[in-house]
């Protein structure tokens, strides 16, 4: 199977594996596990903040720091398609109690004078809005990058009205791997950034939230109360300091095997997709005769796994398990696919 339907698929390797079965362990809740304790040095450092915590998913990161920046019944501002909003389940209404105030973003990304304009007054009509977050590189964006010019003027706005600034950092690897910036340059500006290690990079489990240690000394006690301190959690945490370490170089190749579908899909008549959108490893595409669900189901018959994310969008994710030979192949796939629309297929109608 060519299994480009998200880079969270990856498997550990041998020698992540090995790193793993050798990590050394203790209670992290006590703060004795020397490979979580090494890890969290690691990313603070990598980012140049004060400190990090390990935790077991992005989504968790994301919404510990939510609930540290706010109170319940404050709104935070982010982008319509969020990963935040869209994504994780309900979980800043369900977890912090506040409110989502929206905007309409281009390729997930939007501009200071966006946010100016959804900004409103000091006024007891209107909830408190406390906090900003942005993502990068933006998932139903399609892989899309913040660029860090826009980034350092929304940075403004925010200490111009007391906001506090969060970056959603799943696939922040690949921002900088694709933009040649330093880590530490990409996150000045925000107050708290949570980075995957699960994602691109191929670690089995497991997430950071980085900031100032007022900021982190919070999110441990959120990250307790919403169930994620770990205990013997040295295992898993190898194997993200493992991929941190040896996986980010090669994200340029995942970069390059998007370029490469993409340019493959775009010369398929049924299909829209412009090559030119396609900036790190997600590569979304539309099909324009039949529809997304049908055209998955059709693939995976023929060895080709991605996800419908709409009724005629699929989203194909390059990732550390599919070579380009095999990268290569999938656009006259997907043509033949197109051909075969007569033939009954059975369609678990998913859409993710
Ligand atoms: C942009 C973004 N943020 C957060 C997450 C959540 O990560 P997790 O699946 O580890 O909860 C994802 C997952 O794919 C993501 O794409």
């Amino acid at each position: 199977m060519i299994d480009l339907r998200s880079d969270t698929i990856t498997k550990p390797t041998p020698a992540m594996r090995e790193a793993m079965a050798n990590a050394e362990v203790g209670d992290d809740v006590f703060g004795d596990d020397p490979t979580v304790n090494a890890l969290e040095a690691y990313v603070a450092e990598l980012l140049g903040k004060e400190e990090a915590v390990y935790m077991p998913s992005g989504t968790m990161t994301n919404q510990v720091a939510l609930r540290v920046h706010t109170e319940p019944g404050d709104e935070i501002i982010l982008e319509s398609q969020a990963h935040i909003y869209y994504y994780e389940g309900g979980a800043p209404a369900a977890l912090s109690g506040v409110m989502c105030r929206l905007i309409e973003g281009t390729k997930g990304i939007f501009t200071a004078q966006d946010l100016r304009s959804v900004l409103r007054p000091d006024n007891v009509h209107f909830a408190k809005t406390k906090l900003v977050c942005l993502e990068n590189t933006h998932n139903r964006g399609g892989g899309s990058i913040f660029p860090l010019a826009t980034i350092q003027e929304i940075a403004l706005v925010c200490q111009e009205h007391n906001l506090k600034l969060h970056l959603d950092g799943a696939r922040f690897w690949n921002a900088c791997e694709a933009t040649g910036i330093s880590e530490a340059e990409y996150v000045q500006p925000f107050d708290t950034v949570s980075v995957c290690f699960s994602k691109g990079l191929g670690a089995p489990v497991g997430s950071a939230l980085v900031g100032s240690k007022d900021l982190m000394q919070r999110a441990r006690r959120f990250r307790k109360m919403f169930g994620g301190g770990m205990r013997q959690a040295g295992i898993i945490a190898a194997g993200a300091l493992y991929a941190l370490k040896h996986n980010r170089e090669r994200l340029s190749e995942d970069r390059v095997n998007a370029k490469i579908l993409a340019e493959g899909l775009s010369l398929i008549e049924d299909i829209k997709i412009n090559p030119e959108d396609v900036q790190t490893n997600i590569v979304i595409f539309e099909t324009e005769n039949m529809p997304a669900p049908e055209l998955a189901a059709r693939l995976e018959e023929k060895g080709v796994a991605l996800l419908a994310i709409g009724s005629n969008q699929l989203r194909a994710v390059t990732n550390l398990m599919v070579t380009q030979e095999q990268v290569e192949k999938v656009p006259s796939l997907v043509a033949t696919a197109l051909r075969d629309r007569t033939t009954p297929i059975s369609i678990a109608a998913k859409s993710y």
